[in-house]
């Protein structure tokens, strides 16, 4: 049931009409609604036999309209263009007011959408981490459409994989992929589904310049109400603005790994400059992670370290092969030149706006906790924590490598060179979590991947005297 009062926001001209026609034309007049029942009613006295015309709103949907009726036909004839007149003025009125009531409409959509962006934005500003701005996303859509479940799926550096999820298992976002709306021809536009189950679905395609690079998936569970179409289209107007947002951190993904090769390319041609060491930053990084991971230090600031180790000796570069690969001893202005080289690797990465932990790490590694290292004679904690972790995997490597004057150690002897130096060059948990590395079996054989050279007294029994040695490191007082 609707009447024209449920839609007309100023009713005066509404009553003033039937004044106009019931007082002045002397006509007795009834609004209806769309069901034929009276709303307003003006009768005329004394007359019981009257002629009448009903004359219908022009509205999109059926609202009533005005029943008016006289003592004549003649009477209503000569009334009919007031009449007339009046429905006409109702129905623009009406017009005018549908049309405010739909702008206004569309303007609170805007600017929710527009307060919903606003804070996304706010959200992911800084953030260069493509799976760490998928989940805001996600989560922030989640919420405002009250989703129960959602994920993203995408790729991402190299085309690897990205799969972000909310509150999804992997059985329940394979589920969702096979279902009716996802097996068809892959659509370009925001789409509303039921599942079999009745489960409502919203997909939404990520395009990117190259086409369709992945897709955003919400869920709503029964027995909630499906997905509905403002909802569809808040989705899909946020896919389109944060499109190049995602494409803008695809690519710089794909710059970080650029970057990481190019270390990487660096960081060989300096192992190369001297047969002994060659491999040494390769491995020297990769023990660093190892002993980052122990120590959970979280995943960017995990590839930064690699980035360090990588880059460790990099001021070697500027110290000729023929230091570096010398057989003998070295005579006291040769050493004082290869202790500058932390030096040298800071002049080379100075002018590359590095984040200070990589810097520190990479100049920092032959600081000793005692204050007897180079180049700074830094002591304790004021050596960066990049810094105290690649000393120890830079020590190990050293040791378990062939030299010039000695073969490489067996894993055992090394450990315990490390261990005597607790505290005094190195720190006690960085060793500590470097023989947590090593405990653990997936670590062990990544280590033995770094270095497929590295010789053990005893395999079979190393677990054990990793577990000695921890103990005593742990126990041990150094001071
Ligand atoms: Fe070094």
């Amino acid at each position: 049931m609707a009447s024209i009062r449920d839609y007309m926001f100023d009713t005066a001209f509404l009553d003033q009409s039937i004044d106009y026609l019931a007082e002045t034309l002397h006509l007795a007049v009834t609004v209806i609604d769309s069901e034929g029942v009276s709303v307003v009613s003006r009768q005329i006295e004394g007359h019981d036999d009257l002629v009448s015309r009903t004359y219908p709103f022009r509205f999109p949907s059926d609202i009533g309209g005005i029943i008016c009726a006289a003592p004549s036909q003649n009477l209503l004839s000569q009334a009919e263009p007031h009449i007339l007149y009046c429905i006409a003025s109702l129905n623009s009125q009406l017009l005018r007011e549908t049309e405010l009531q739909e702008t206004t409409d569309e303007m609170l959509q805007l600017s929710s959408q527009l307060n919903f962006l606003f804070k996304v934005a706010k959200k992911i500003i800084g953030i260069d981490d493509l799976r760490k701005c998928y989940q805001i996303i996600l989560d922030e859509i989640c919420k405002t459409i009250k989703a129960d479940q959602g994920f993203i799926h995408t790729k991402g550096r190299w085309d690897d994989e990205i799969r972000v999820t909310r509150l999804m298992t992997d059985q329940e976002i394979d589920s969702t992929r096979k279902s009716i709306c996802l097996k068809r021809a892959p659509t370009s536009s925001t789409i509303i589904c039921t599942r079999e189950d009745g489960v409502s679905l919203l997909y939404s395609p990520i395009k990117e310049k190259d086409g369709q690079t992945g897709q955003m998936v919400f869920v709503r569970a029964l027995p909630h109400r499906p997905f509905s179409a403002s909802e569809k289209q808040l989705v899909g107007i946020i896919e389109n603005i944060i499109s190049p947002t995602f494409e803008t951190l695809r690519l710089y993904d794909s710059l970080q790994d650029l970057y990481l090769n190019t270390v990487k390319a660096l960081a060989a041609a300096i192992d190369a400059k001297d047969e002994y060491t060659h491999g040494h930053s390769f491995r020297v990084a990769k023990y660093a992670q190892a002993i980052g991971e122990q120590l959970g230090i979280e995943n960017q600031q995990l590839n930064d370290l690699e980035i360090a180790g990588y880059m460790h000796d990099l001021g070697k570069i500027g110290i000729s092969e023929l230091i570096l690969g010398k057989p003998g001893k070295l005579t006291h202005e040769e050493f004082c030149l290869i202790q500058k080289h932390p030096v040298f690797t800071d002049k080379i990465l100075q002018p590359i706006k590095l984040p200070p932990h990589i810097l520190e790490g990479a100049t920092q590694h032959h600081e000793r906790m005692d204050g007897t290292g180079y180049p700074c004679g830094l002591q304790g904690t004021g050596i960066s924590l990049f810094g105290r972790i690649i000393a120890v995997a830079d020590v190990f490597d050293a040791l378990t490598s062939k030299r010039p004057y000695r073969d490489a150690l067996p894993v055992e002897e090394a450990l315990k060179t490390l261990c005597e130096g607790i505290d005094s060059l190195f720190d006690r948990e960085m060793i500590l979590a470097f023989f947590s590395a090593l405990l653990s079996d997936h670590n062990k054989e990544v280590l033995s991947d770094i270095n497929m050279g590295l010789r053990y007294d005893n395999i079979q029994n190393l677990n054990q005297f990793l577990i000695e040695l921890t103990e005593f490191a742990m126990t041990t007082d150094r001071h």
